[in-house]
């Protein structure tokens, strides 16, 4: 028997969020060269024959270059077991990627030093916050002519209402970039363009070393003195309990293409990051170094294998041990089920899972009995909660160009649904389904699943309506009232559950000033 609270307190699973082009690709291949996990940069961002045979199974996603499509890499470090989630960083994404950030501990914020905060990090760092997810920066392609790093750390401050802390000061920048002090460990680290793995470390007894001047020009000293002396006068210490409840940010200056501040960030992961975390369920919250195994699935991806329609459902252990080959109990259905062939991702195959702890990530093949939010134990019947559906942002009907294949749609569409790729919404007067997405290159994705999945050339059509809300209430009656009053504006949701299709901002308020006792939710827990 390994030992659990060991093996526990040595993972970090975590992702990486940043707007596109930040620099999530490069540092994502950067962090694989330094956990060994691959030997060749390029590797992640190879757009020849080796990723499109990963992923072949989508044609969007090569058709645009794209990775629609999130995945799972591990690799070693200083001691620590990795598990590093991608999330996709295309300005249009699903609910997988907010789904994947229930799924980690922690997670890596990618700034571009030249343009601070954009659209997409704000987003994405909102779906951390919804679960206080501990956030370590880092600004990345110092070796740019970049914004002064005090206005990018204020700004931070100011857009995020998040604290923060500078991990290493830089000097200079763009072409004067001369590498960071290391303001945790009183050490320079010389930045070299095209930087190796090793980076130039020279230990320095304290800001005001002479060493330092051995290593960098009188003026670059000078400012290097003022600027440390400012950053630690108008910043908060470093505080890990802080940083660990989602209130305080650490923040490392580097360039990933250069290598970097690389390894420092790594080694602040494995320094500061925090281990699985306990996971909440309807009953009780279950510790990670229980030893029975729980799990719960956080994300389906569906046939990945054209050949087989097979699902990866991907499952976050929360306890215990996995072993393969193990009996687990499927608590939604009361079925066991047999691990015969899980997977676990390292950074360019899938292999076979042997065994795993609290944090780690198997990939379970199925035929579509496990779904989004479902729980595996040893025999305990727990729900795990805490992954959510959120309200659409778009929404369409849907019909299949030939009209008698219309039973063909509605499975198909109940897949998807399934499988989470989208809300599907059956009105209560009509006969079109009602898809809801939450990016809108959803619709183009989910066409072409259709087409090529299940053979049914379909068409998308614009709707006049504008959002839409799970609708509940205490009161029975209530909630019938507003079924019957407005009919023509209810749909289900394919569980069966009751769902509201507003046409406008005001035919929502409207609604939901007519029926005061009915909640309107923007987000639903898996049940
Ligand atoms: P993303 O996944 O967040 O979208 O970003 P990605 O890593 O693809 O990086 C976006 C661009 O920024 C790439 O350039 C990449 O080389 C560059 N980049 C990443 N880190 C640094 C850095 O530290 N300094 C500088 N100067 N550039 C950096 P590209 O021209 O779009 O692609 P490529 O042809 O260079 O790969």
């Amino acid at each position: 028997m390994a030992n659990l609270p060991n093996e526990v307190s040595r993972r970090r699973t975590f992702a990486i969020i940043a707007h596109p082009d930040a620099g999530k690709t490069t540092l994502t291949e950067k962090l694989l060269l330094f956990g060994g996990a691959i030997q060749l940069a390029g590797a992640v961002k190879a757009r020849g024959e080796q990723r499109r045979a990963r992923s072949d199974w989508m044609k969007v996603e090569r058709e645009r270059g794209i990775s629609v499509t999130a995945s799972v890499m591990s690799f070693d470090y200083k001691g620590c077991a990795f598990n590093l989630l991608d999330t996709p960083g295309h300005e249009d994404f699903s609910e997988d990627t907010y789904r994947t950030l229930t799924a980690v501990d922690s997670a890596v914020m990618v700034i571009d030093a030249a343009k601070g905060i954009e659209a997409q990090t704000r987003k994405l760092f909102e779906a951390c916050r919804l679960r206080d997810v501990p956030i370590v920066t880092f600004i990345n392609k110092m070796d740019r002519e970049s914004r002064e790093p005090i206005d990018l750390l204020s700004e931070i401050e100011d857009q995020l209402a998040l604290d923060v802390t500078p991990a290493s000061w830089p000097i200079g920048m763009g072409k004067t970039f001369r590498g960071c002090y290391d303001l945790m460990k009183d050490r320079l680290i010389l930045f070299e363009r095209g930087g190796k793995q090793d980076e130039d470390v020279v230990e320095i007894k304290g800001i005001n070393d002479p060493a330092l001047e051995q290593n960098l020009k009188e003026d670059e000293v000078a400012r290097l003195r003022d600027d440390v002396e400012m950053a630690r006068g108008l910043m908060k210490p470093f505080d890990l309990e802080a940083y660990r409840e989602g209130h305080l940010s650490p923040v490392y200056f580097g360039s990933a293409v250069n290598n970097f501040g690389v390894g420092e960030l790594l080694s602040g992961l494995a320094e500061m990051a925090p281990p699985p975390r306990p996971q909440k369920t309807l009953t009780r919250v279950v510790q990670p170094t229980e030893e029975k195994t729980t799990a719960f699935v956080f994300k389906i991806q569906a046939n990945m294998d054209p050949k087989h329609r097979d699902r990866i459902a991907f499952t976050r252990l929360v306890s215990g041990q996995y072993q393969r080959g193990m009996k687990m109990l499927h608590v939604r259905s009361g079925k066991q089920l047999t691990l015969h062939n899980p997977v676990v991702f390292l950074a360019q195959d899938r292999e076979i899972a042997e065994e795993g702890f609290a944090g780690d990530i198997l990939g379970i093949p199925n035929h579509g009995n496990l779904r989004i939010g479902d729980t595996l134990t040893e025999g305990e019947v727990l729900q795990f909660v805490g992954i959510p559906s959120f309200a659409p942002e778009y929404l369409q009907s849907v019909r299949a160009d030939d009209p008698l294949r219309a039973k063909h749609l509605g499975k198909a569409l109940e897949q998807l649904a399934e499988e989470g790729a989208a809300r599907v919404f059956r009105p209560e007067i009509g006969t079109d389904y009602i898809v809801g997405v939450v990016g809108a290159l959803q619709f183009e994705i989910l066409a072409d699943r259709i087409r090529t999945e299940y053979g049914l050339p379909v068409k998308f059509e614009q709707t006049s309506l504008h959002t839409a809300r799970w609708v509940e209430s205490d009161d029975p009656a209530a909630l019938k009232a507003l079924v019957d009053e407005t009919r023509a504006s209810m749909a289900k949701d394919h569980n069966g559950d009751p769902v509201f299709l507003a046409r406008n901002a005001w035919h929502l308020d409207r609604a939901q000033q007519d029926h005061p006792k009915v909640r309107f939710l923007k987000v639903k827990e898996q049940a």
